[in-house]
């Protein structure tokens, strides 16, 4: 098998991801089958590396995934037409309990988000977090090894991996980027861990936000709770002989995927769904979500009610589709969210419907690409009503699936996505009254300036793409990777 050793910078390109981009797992049947996560990191990600080739480190989280992957934990990807590597990192049970669902999810996700979701604070969890973070240390230094590395970390799940290596070798160049959002002081301090955080983030030589407000934060809580030195004209921190550079680096989707998932038989595709679900040729609202507390699901259900009170005429004459992907189930929280918008989604059908007609299809399952972009270029609007959202790609690839430049975007003022998508119909969606406007307003414009927006939001996410992305952020350290290889770190 080819092992892809492509350099930037004379040096070997590491990803380290908790997520997979490709997860192995049983179908019915038994056969082994593919498939590719929810989530807007993997989707952003997996491009970039098809272009530039190198390693990704990953937890094995597939029922099959051991079964494809060889002794060494490697196997190459996209399955269908290797071009990288997957290195997988297997996990016990135990272990993801403490540290993917307890302190990553339990505690750093709801720390991070503003949604008023309580973190919780355990020791135990800690504990998980960091004995893997140093075994996802192990599997990147062997991956390193015997060359220089650029290593690139992704997200919460690792805020203590860039010191580890470090201390281990430290003429590894770390960059890691924080795909959620980053909190003020008075909210991140509270952690009992706060300290062990922002020291173990500061072993990288770069660290990337999507926005400067998320960058203001992050200094802030290194200015109060460390002893460090903050330049904030060069947006860097000095600590104990060591310099990170702190920036924003707003994440992006790749727009041609939209042309390779449509197809040509999206509208095949759609009237399939369609017929499946009994929604006639009825104009659609899409929602596209992993069923996460932070995405404001119950929220646009609730304005979908109102918009239903408030405008009868539309009764009958629409239907909101929300495609929500299971996610971290095994978390009370997100168990509770689903029972949730089931009930919502029951009790506005039941309040609405007609023998002929529901409002509202709730789609609680994985749906493929092909599906989803299907989906979107067939809908008349999409709703993204995040109470809280780093980025939000959901709203960026629904404009790249609208080469007919139609469709409205009803868009959430609490994503790093409204700073750049103008042009959408924003709104908070803590306000019922301006969500509901806010669908109103996506059933109603006329098509003309529907095309006005639409233009310019594609003109936006195709000149600020994913590959602009990883290139401003990968081009700020790799003038930082030695030419020739380093000493041994003995
Ligand atoms: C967010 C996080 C990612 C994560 C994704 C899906 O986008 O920033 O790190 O991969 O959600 O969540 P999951 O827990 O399924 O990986």
């Amino acid at each position: 098998e080819e092992v892809a050793r492509t350099r930037l910078g004379g040096a070997k390109l590491i990803v380290v991801a908790n997520r997979e981009p490709y997860i192995h797992r049983y179908a019915t049947d038994g056969a082994v089958e593919w498939i590719r996560p929810a989530g807007g990191l993997t989707t952003a990600l997996d491009p970039v590396m098809q272009a530039c080739g190198g390693v990704w480190v990953a937890h094995g989280s597939g029922d099959a995934d051991r079964a494809v992957t060889d002794p060494s934990g490697r196997v190459g990807v996209p399955p269908d037409d290797p071009n990288y590597v997957l290195r997988r990192v297997w996990l016990t049970p135990e272990q993801e309990d403490g540290y993917y669902y307890g302190a990553a999810n339990g505690m750093l996700w709801p720390l991070c988000h503003q949604v008023f979701a309580r973190p919780a604070f355990d020791p135990g969890h800690w504990d998980a977090y960091r004995r893997v973070n140093q075994t996802f240390a192990d599997a990147v230094l062997e991956e390193a090894q015997g060359g220089p590395a650029l290593v690139f970390i992704q997200d919460y799940h690792f805020a203590l991996l860039p010191r580890l290596l470090k201390a281990a070798r430290p003429d590894l160049v770390t960059a890691q980027f924080w795909h959620i959002p980053w909190p003020g002081p008075e909210k991140f301090l509270v952690c009992p861990w706060a300290r062990d955080i922002l020291d173990g983030l500061l072993g990288n030589d770069l660290m990337g936000f999507h926005t400067q407000h998320d960058c203001n934060h992050f200094l802030e809580c290194v200015d109060r709770a460390l002893e460090c030195r903050i330049d904030r004209e060069r947006f860097a921190v000095q600590r104990g002989g060591q310099a990170t550079t702190v920036k924003p680096f707003p994440i992006s989707v790749d727009p041609a995927l939209a042309d390779e998932y449509l197809g040509d038989d999206w509208a095949a595709r759609a009237g399939a769904i369609r017929r499946r679900h009994g929604l006639g040729d009825r104009p659609l609202i899409v929602g596209v979500d992993r069923v996460d507390y932070t995405k404001g699901i119950p929220e646009r259900l609730r304005a979908v009610d109102r918009v239903l009170h408030r405008h009868p005429e539309l009764r009958g004459g629409f239907h909101f589709v929300q495609v929500g992907a299971p996610s971290r189930s095994s978390i009370p929280a997100y168990r509770d969210l689903t029972a949730e918008v089931n009930g919502l989604a029951a009790r506005i059908n039941r309040e609405h419907g007609t023998a002929g007609w529901q409002p509202v299809v709730f789609l609680n399952a994985h749906h493929g690409p092909e599906d989803i972009f299907a989906l979107y270029r067939d809908a008349a609007g999409c709703v993204v009503s995040s109470l809280h959202d780093g980025m939000n790609l959901v709203a960026k690839e629904f404009v790249t699936a609208r080469a007919d430049d139609r469709g409205v975007l009803v868009l959430s003022t609490f994503t790093g996505a409204a700073r750049e998508l103008t042009d959408a119909v924003l709104a908070n969606p803590f306000d019922v009254d301006e969500l509901a406007d806010g669908l109103h307003a996506a059933l109603t414009m006329p098509a003309a300036e529907q095309e006005r927006r639409m233009r310019r939001m594609r003109a936006q996410v195709d000149d600020h793409n994913i590959y602009r992305w990883a290139g401003m952020l990968l081009s700020e350290v790799g003038k930082r990777v030695p030419d020739s290889p380093p000493p041994p770190a003995e």
